[in-house]
């Protein structure tokens, strides 16, 4: 049978990365990575290449011609770039649509949340979602919870400090609320299910392995670790301070990182933490399909399994190979609590009423 020849961009990412894994190793695809110039001497690019992956050297913010060049004999899209580059598809997806890409997956991949004023990351994608849209260009959009990698506590004596990409020593509000939660590296094995399955065509699917809330993943921890973890609960009432602070500050240039990274670690907060939207029957209600439902035989990795790596030393951390991460961690030491983080870089703000809980 001929290989579904698939275009696969950000592949030398996180989320790339996974899926560029999961296609190899289901075997019925012929993946091609769009690389940017500046990024084929990248260690993982070189991987790629040695693990059969052709690149495609481009970028999206090149012209049309180019793009329809780079979209040759190509069936599915697949694209997974940084929270800044979502409108950067737009042009790729026009470019698809001329040459009759037959599935379009644009940079989901995030948690649920409802459009519309909740989050900015949301609303990026959701601009691109509806050019898909007035194209007519068949897609899917693909949403996986949160990270296992991102989701678990710092432990007192700093030894899964190694894997970790930030503090992550709060509870957001009372710690109940529901939260789809999927590995990393399981977000390519759902895509080679979905952009196989007729069924996903046109239609938001939530990918994930399961639902805990944040105490049920700190008592895990502690449990796996046998080390007692503080449970620092931070209020709806800080969390929405921060969202509003955050917007504030990022009202003037939105693309800043400086701006928009705050503005999004703090909405994330509150739309899983406080609203509860990162739910699967949340998810439901907005017309998701869900993974455990079109494909009960699949096997997600085990989450207590992932923390006793994560103890043990072995988990691989992610984007340990960020400069930029390595620069935010002496930056924000992470010992120190991200609440007060946050107090001392945002004005405390007086007013919560446009935010709204469920
Ligand atoms: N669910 C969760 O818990 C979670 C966690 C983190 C992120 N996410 C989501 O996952 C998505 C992907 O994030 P990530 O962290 O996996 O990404 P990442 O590791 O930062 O990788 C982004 C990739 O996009 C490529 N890229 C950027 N601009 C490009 C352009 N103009 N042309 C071609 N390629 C370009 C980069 O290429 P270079 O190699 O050239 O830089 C890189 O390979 C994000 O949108 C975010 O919303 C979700």
């Amino acid at each position: 049978m001929e290989k579904t020849q698939v275009l696969l961009v950000g592949a030398a990412g996180e989320t790339g990365g996974s899926i560029a894994n999961g296609l190899i190793e289901d075997g019925s695809f012929e993946v091609h990575a769009l690389v940017r110039p500046a990024s084929v001497h990248k260690p993982a690019v070189i991987k790629l290449q040695e693990r059969g992956i052709q690149i495609r050297k481009g970028d999206l913010k090149a012209p049309e011609e180019q793009l329809i060049e780079l979209l040759a004999e190509i069936d599915v899209v697949i694209s997974c770039v940084g929270p800044a580059e979502q409108q950067d598809q737009i042009p790729l997806a026009k470019a698809a649509k001329k040459c009759g890409v037959k599935r379009f997956i644009p940079c989901g991949f995030i948690t649920v949340a409802p459009p519309g004023g909740v989050m900015w990351l949301r609303d990026e994608k959701e601009i691109v979602y509806n050019q898909i849209r007035q194209l007519w260009l068949p897609y899917t959009i693909v949403d996986v919870g949160w990270w296992y990698q991102l989701s678990y506590p710092r432990l007192p004596s700093g030894r899964v400090d190694y894997a970790m990409t930030s503090g992550n020593d709060e509870i957001i509000g009372n710690g109940n609320k529901p939260t789809a939660l999927t590995d990393l590296r399981d977000i390519g094995r759902y895509m080679a299910l979905i952009i196989k399955d007729p069924r996903t065509l046109n239609k938001k699917i939530l990918a994930y392995n399961q639902v805990s809330t944040q105490n049920q993943i700190y008592s895990l921890m502690e449990e796996v670790s046998e080390e007692k973890i503080d449970r620092n609960y931070v209020s709806e009432e800080t969390i929405c301070s921060r969202v509003l602070a955050a917007r504030q500050a990022s009202e003037t240039y939105p693309f800043d990182p400086i701006k928009f990274v705050p503005r999004y670690l703090a909405e994330y907060q509150y739309s899983w933490g406080i609203r509860g939207d990162n739910d699967p029957e949340y998810a439901r209600y907005l017309g998701y399909y869900l993974t455990p439902e079109l494909y009960p035989e699949f096997k997600p990795s085990d989450f207590r399994q992932y923390l006793e790596s994560v103890v043990r030393g072995t988990a691989k951390g992610v984007y340990q190979d960020r400069i930029v991460s390595r620069k935010h961690q002496r930056h924000f030491p992470r010992t120190e609590s991200s609440d007060s983080l946050y107090a001392r870089i945002f004005p405390r703000t007086e007013s919560s009423d446009s935010l709204m809980s469920r």
